[in-house]
């Protein structure tokens, strides 16, 4: 079973991020009927307790705090929850709020990371300020990076007329999702209802839009990475042969060192989607082993 790993996370409290999350599980498990878990990370845990606190629904939650604060170990201890549910459910909705002691490697484990944001010119500029924080997953060569989503938060329609978004510089690519109104009704609806539950209600609207466009994403990006798997892998691979101790078994060993020439080391993809193992000479292998660890 693949699942569709979503971050709904900023730096700001505030902005709508345990409402989307709460909901968003809602709509997931509901209106897609996919089996979802939401993991609630923030300390408040406000979207875990209004699943568990309102009507019944087949959402999973689990809050939990992360407190140790050596940014290692909560990168490990959080890595460690997130993998829990790969592969066990379709959808898994994590709400966070970041702080600076925290470690952007965490977005690598996510396929979409939603942001928040009212628009607003100093809560945009604290957005702008956020993405550059953690900008460099987005560009990285070294890890598949997540989609970024941002999404325009508790806003009015006046304040989109001005539209903020094109205005900006962001450092990022991103996909800017529908936006979330600000309605009154959805204060309310804490641990009693959930938006869609009135179907008719211009919450439902909004927020049935954005989930929709979040789960567009999520499939374009899991299309997206599928194909990319292949070159990453193939990519590591060469990169193996360019490492010091490579090039110091090809010479023990008489193999040529990579970037001589490539072509006989490389390893010969079949096309099928292959989860970055080297496809070695196995005649190869034995030498490299052999010239190490002495023949058998
Ligand atoms: N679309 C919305 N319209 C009006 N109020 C909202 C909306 N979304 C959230 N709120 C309210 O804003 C406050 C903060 O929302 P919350 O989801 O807890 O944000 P965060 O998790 O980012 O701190 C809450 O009082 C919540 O009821
Ligand atoms: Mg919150």
């Amino acid at each position: 079973m693949e699942t569709l790993k979503i971050l709904v996370v900023s730096q700001k409290g505030g902005v709508g991020k345990s409402t989307l999350s709460a909901n968003l599980s809602i709509w997931f498990s509901e209106k897609a009927f996919k089996n979802t878990v939401l993991l609630d990370l923030d300390p408040h845990g406000s979207s875990s307790t209004w699943i568990d606190e309102a009507r019944s629904s087949d959402v999973v939650t689990e809050h939990c705090v992360l407190d140790d604060f050596d940014a290692r170990r909560w990168l490990i201890d959080c890595r460690n929850r997130v993998r829990r549910y790969t592969s066990k459910v379709e959808v898994l909705v994590c709400d966070l709020t970041w702080t600076a002691a925290m470690d952007p490697e965490i977005l690598y484990e996510f396929d979409l990371v939603v942001v928040p944001t009212s628009v607003s010119l100093i809560e945009l500029s604290a957005t702008t300020r956020f993405i550059e924080t953690i900008g460099w997953v987005f560009d990285s060569k070294s890890g598949i990076p997540p989609t970024l989503l941002l999404c325009p938060s508790r806003v009015s329609d006046a304040e989109l007329a001005t539209d903020p978004f094109t205005q900006r510089d962001f450092s990022v690519p991103f996909m800017l999702l529908p936006p979330i109104y600000n309605d009154e009704s959805v204060r309310q609806l804490f641990k009693k209802q959930f938006v869609f539950d009135d179907v008719r209600s211009s919450a439902a609207q909004s927020y049935g839009r954005c989930a929709q466009a979040i789960q567009q994403a999520g499939i374009i990006h899991k299309q997206s990475t599928n194909a990319v798997k292949v070159k990453f892998a193939d990519r590591r691979c060469l990169d193996t042969h360019n490492t010091k101790l490579s090039r110091y078994m090809a010479e023990k060993s008489n193999t040529r060192i990579a970037g001589q020439k490539l072509t006989t080391d490389r390893p010969v993809f079949t096309g099928k989607k292959t989860n970055s193992k080297s496809t070695e000479n196995p005649s190869k292998l034995t030498k490299i082993l052999e010239s190490v660890i002495g023949p058998k």
